[in-house]
C-alpha cells in the first residue's frame, strides 16, 4: 500500500515538473529570444515591429525567431529573406497549393529568358526578379509582418497588380476599366482572386468558368469567351504574318545581324523566349512590340471586359504596327539593292 503511495506522489511529481518545469521554461526561452530582437529592432526597424505586433502572428505567440531563426548572419546573407518552406512548417495547405502554380516557378522562367541574359547584375535583381521573385516569397500578396489576409474590397486586387500590370501584361488596368471592377467595388466580387484563385493560381477555362458561372449563365459566359479565343486567333495570324517577313529578310540576305550582338545568330525564331528590345534590327522592335505588348493588351484586354484595352491598345496597335513593319521591309529591300548598284 506504502509502496503504491510513494509511487502515485511520485508521479504527481513528475506530472508537476512536466506542467510547471520544462514546458514553461522552453516556451520562456522562446520568448526571451524574441525579446532580444525585440530590443534592437524596436530601434532598428521600428516598423516591422509595430506591423508585427498588430497581426494574427503576435496574437497566437508567434514570434521573430519563429521565421528568421536565430543565426543572425544567415539572416543578413539572406538579407532578411524568409523563404516559402518556413511558412510551410505552420500553413502546410497554403504551402501545397501555391507550390501547385506556375508562380512557383517565377524566377527560373525569368532566367531562362534572353532578354534576362543581356542586362546587368542589378537590373536582373531590380528589374526582372522583383516580381519573378515570386517563387521564392509568400510576402508578395500578403506584406511581410503584418500578414494579413488581403481582403475586398479595400483591397480588390489582392496585391496582384503589383506585378500584373504594365503594357506586357496589363491585367491590372484592364480589370480597372472593366464593369467587374465597380460591381467588386460595391460587392467585393468578382476579384482576380475569385477568377483565378489565390494560392493554385490559375487560367484554367474550366474553373474560370465555374466562376463566371456563380454571377451570369453559363452560355453567356462561354460565348463571350469564345468570342474572345477567336480574336486571339486572328492576332496570332498577324503576328505570323510579321513573323514571316523578317525571317524571309533574312534569307534572302536583305537583313543581317547586327555587327557585336551578343544575340543567337542565323535565322532569328522572333519566339517569346529569345526576343529583345535591344542589339536588333529597327524592324525587329517593331515586331518586339507586335508580340510583347499589342497581343499581350489584346488578349488580357478582351479577356478582362475592357474594350479600350483590347481594341486601342490592342487590336489597333497591332494593326498599325504591321502596317509599319511591311512598309520598313520594302526600305530595307529599296536600300540594299541601291547598294548593290
Ligand atoms: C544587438 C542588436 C541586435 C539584435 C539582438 C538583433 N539584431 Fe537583427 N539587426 C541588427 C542590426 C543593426 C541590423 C542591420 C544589419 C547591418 O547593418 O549590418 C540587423 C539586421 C537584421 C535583419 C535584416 C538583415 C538584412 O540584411 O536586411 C534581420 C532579418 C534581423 N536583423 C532579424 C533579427 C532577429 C530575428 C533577431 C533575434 C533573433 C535579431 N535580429 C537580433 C541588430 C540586432
Ligand atoms: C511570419 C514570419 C515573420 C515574422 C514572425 C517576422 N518576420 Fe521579419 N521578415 C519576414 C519576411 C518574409 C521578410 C522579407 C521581406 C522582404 O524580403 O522584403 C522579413 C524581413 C525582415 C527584415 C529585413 C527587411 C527590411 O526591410 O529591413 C527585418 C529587419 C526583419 N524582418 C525583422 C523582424 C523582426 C525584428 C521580427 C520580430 C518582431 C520579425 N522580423 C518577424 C517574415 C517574418
Ligand atoms: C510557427 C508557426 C508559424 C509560422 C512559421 C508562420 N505562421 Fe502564419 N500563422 C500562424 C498562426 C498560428 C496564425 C493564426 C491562425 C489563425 O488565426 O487561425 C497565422 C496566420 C497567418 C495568416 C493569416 C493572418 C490573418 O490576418 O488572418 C497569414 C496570411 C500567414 N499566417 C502567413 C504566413 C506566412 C506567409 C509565413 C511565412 C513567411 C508564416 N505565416 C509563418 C503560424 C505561423
Ligand atoms: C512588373 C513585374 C515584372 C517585371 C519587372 C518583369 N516581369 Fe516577367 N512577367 C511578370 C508577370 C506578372 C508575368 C506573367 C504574365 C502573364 O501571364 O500574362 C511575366 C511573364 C514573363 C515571361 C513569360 C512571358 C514571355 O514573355 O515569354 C518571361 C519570359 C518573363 N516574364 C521574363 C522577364 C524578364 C527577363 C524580365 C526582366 C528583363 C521581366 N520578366 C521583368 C512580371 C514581371
Ligand atoms: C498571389 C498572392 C498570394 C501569394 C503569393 C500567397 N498568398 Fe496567402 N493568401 C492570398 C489571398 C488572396 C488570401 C485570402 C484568401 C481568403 O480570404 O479566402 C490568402 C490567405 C492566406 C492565409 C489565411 C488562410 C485562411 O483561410 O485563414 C494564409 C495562412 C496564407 N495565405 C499563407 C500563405 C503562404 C504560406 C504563402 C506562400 C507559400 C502565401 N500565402 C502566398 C494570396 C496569396
Ligand atoms: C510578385 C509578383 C506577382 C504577384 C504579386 C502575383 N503574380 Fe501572378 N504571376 C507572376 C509571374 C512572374 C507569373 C508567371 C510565372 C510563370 O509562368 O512561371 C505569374 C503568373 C500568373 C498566372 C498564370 C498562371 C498559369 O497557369 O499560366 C495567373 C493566373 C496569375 N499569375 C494570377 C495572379 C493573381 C490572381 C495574383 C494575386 C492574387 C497574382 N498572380 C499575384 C507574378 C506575380
Ligand atoms: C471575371 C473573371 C476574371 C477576373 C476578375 C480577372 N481575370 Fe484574369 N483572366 C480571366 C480570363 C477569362 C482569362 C483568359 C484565360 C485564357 O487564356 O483562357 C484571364 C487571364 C489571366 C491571366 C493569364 C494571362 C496569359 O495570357 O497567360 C492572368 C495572369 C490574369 N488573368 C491575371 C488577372 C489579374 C491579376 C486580375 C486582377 C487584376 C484578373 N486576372 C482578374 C478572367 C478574370
Ligand atoms: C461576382 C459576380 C460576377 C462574376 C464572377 C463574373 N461577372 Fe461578369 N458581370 C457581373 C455583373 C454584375 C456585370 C454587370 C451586368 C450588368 O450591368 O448588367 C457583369 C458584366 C459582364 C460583362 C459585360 C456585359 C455588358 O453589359 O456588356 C461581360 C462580358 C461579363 N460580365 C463576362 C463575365 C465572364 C466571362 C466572367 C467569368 C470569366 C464573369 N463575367 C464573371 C458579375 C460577375
Amino acid at each position: 500500500m506504502k509502496r503504491i503511495k510513494v509511487f502515485v506522489l511520485f508521479l504527481i511529481f513528475i506530472f508537476l515538473i512536466i506542467i510547471f518545469g520544462c514546458s514553461p521554461s522552453e516556451t520562456r526561452e522562446t520568448t526571451k529570444k524574441d525579446e532580444k530582437c525585440l530590443i534592437c529592432h524596436r530601434k532598428y526597424s521600428k516598423f516591422q515591429v509595430i506591423l508585427w505586433e498588430k497581426s494574427k502572428h503576435k496574437e497566437n505567440g508567434v514570434g521573430c525567431t519563429a521565421c528568421h531563426g536565430i543565426n543572425h548572419r544567415e539572416m543578413k546573407r539572406l538579407k532578411g529573406r524568409v523563404l516559402p518552406k518556413k511558412c510551410a512548417g505552420c500553413h502546410e495547405k497554403e504551402f501545397a497549393d501555391w507550390q501547385r502554380s506556375r508562380h512557383s516557378l517565377g524566377l527560373n522562367l525569368a532566367r531562362a529568358n534572353l532578354r534576362y541574359k543581356l542586362q546587368s547584375f542589378e537590373v536582373q535583381k531590380l528589374g526582372c526578379e522583383a516580381c519573378h521573385s515570386i517563387q521564392e516569397r509568400c510576402d508578395v500578396c500578403h506584406s511581410a509582418h503584418q500578414f494579413k489576409k488581403p481582403k475586398p474590397p479595400l483591397t480588390v486586387t489582392s496585391g496582384c497588380e503589383n506585378c500584373h500590370m504594365g503594357q506586357d501584361h496589363p491585367q491590372k488596368e484592364a480589370y480597372d476599366s472593366s464593369v467587374h471592377r465597380r460591381i467588386a467595388q460595391e460587392s467585393g466580387k468578382p476579384t482576380c482572386s475569385n477568377c483565378h484563385g489565390n494560392h493554385k493560381v490559375t487560367k484554367k477555362r474550366s474553373e474560370i468558368i465555374k466562376a463566371c458561372s456563380e454571377c451570369h449563365t453559363r452560355k453567356f459566359a462561354q460565348d463571350y469567351l469564345l468570342k474572345c479565343d477567336k480574336i486571339k486567333r486572328e492576332s496570332i495570324a498577324l503576328l505570323e504574318e510579321g513573323r514571316r517577313i523578317i525571317q524571309d529578310l533574312y534569307k534572302e540576305g536583305y537583313l543581317k545581324e547586327v555587327p557585336g550582338s551578343k544575340l543567337e545568330h542565323g535565322i532569328p525564331p522572333l519566339s517569346g523566349k529569345t526576343l529583345a528590345y535591344e542589339e536588333t534590327s529597327f524592324i525587329e522592335q517593331v515586331f518586339f512590340q507586335m508580340l510583347k505588348y499589342d497581343f499581350s493588351n489584346i488578349t488580357q484586354g478582351y479577356y478582362h471586359i475592357s474594350p479600350d484595352y483590347g481594341h486601342w491598345y490592342g487590336t489597333a496597335r497591332l494593326k498599325s504596327h504591321l502596317a509599319q513593319l511591311k512598309s520598313e521591309a520594302q526600305k530595307v529591300k529599296a536600300l540594299r539593292k541601291k547598294e548593290a548598284k
